[in-house]
């Protein structure tokens, strides 16, 4: 073998060859390389209630996943000793409101234990009760009212399907709140707006 040849195969057994990074070696995985390898993905942030008024309870969430047109089903995982499993399953249905950048506070109070219940929590996040009985963030991008359509354990989560039975659009569109590699985050558009569209203001401030 030549020094070229040798240099060569040392190269491509190192992933040099190609200008392509040797990728990170593979210990076997564990929930935090998992937790941080999942974090690479960007995602939204919701606020998953259930109930109103006295009944309130609302929770930070982002593994929301549209699943079907035909019934409209939606996909979001709680974990199954939290407060909010018993609660659906009692219930039987639950909303997911679509948060803007401008309601980072919302998100980074709602994943805490001492979060606010009850009428206190309507009032923080400024809901209204819906059709479905769940509370509805008027400010939100977007909510979903679902009934309990389906649920499955899944490890140390349950899969709560959700049979959407009202959807809000707000009529503004703001920056979305995203949430990537264990941090918020807001939207850097890598392409101009669509022609005309000129609704990406502050919420509450005139188009
Ligand atoms: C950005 C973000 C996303 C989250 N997404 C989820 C989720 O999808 N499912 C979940 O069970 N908890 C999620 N959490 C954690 C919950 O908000 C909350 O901390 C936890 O479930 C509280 O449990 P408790 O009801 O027992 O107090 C998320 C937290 C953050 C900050």
């Amino acid at each position: 073998m030549t020094t070229t040849a040798g240099t060569l195969l040392a190269d491509a057994q190192a992933g040099r060859v190609g200008g392509h990074p040797d990728p990170a070696p593979a210990p076997s995985p564990d929930p935090a390389a998992f937790r941080a390898a999942m974090g690479r993905m960007p995602t939204g942030v919701t606020l998953l209630t259930h109930g109103s008024g006295d009944d309130t309870i609302i929770m930070t969430l982002n593994s929301l996943i549209s699943v079907s047109l035909d019934p409209l089903l939606l996909l979001v995982s709680v974990k199954s000793d939290g407060r909010m499993r018993p609660r659906v399953r009692r219930g039987g249905g639950f909303a997911v409101n679509v948060l803007g950048a401008e309601q980072l506070p919302f998100a980074q109070e709602f994943c805490r234990p001492d979060r606010p219940e009850g009428q206190a929590a309507m009032l923080r996040v400024g809901a209204v009760e819906g059709v479905s009985g769940h509370a509805v963030i008027p400010s939100a991008e977007a909510s979903f009212e679902c009934e309990l359509h389906d649920e499955h354990e899944a490890g140390d989560h349950v899969l709560l399907l959700g049979r959407v039975v009202a959807l809000h659009q707000h009529p503004d569109t703001t920056d979305p709140l995203l949430f990537h590699r264990g941090r918020y985050a807001g939207l850097s558009p890598l392409e101009p707006a669509p022609a005309g569209d000129d609704r990406l203001t502050p919420r509450g401030r005139a188009a």
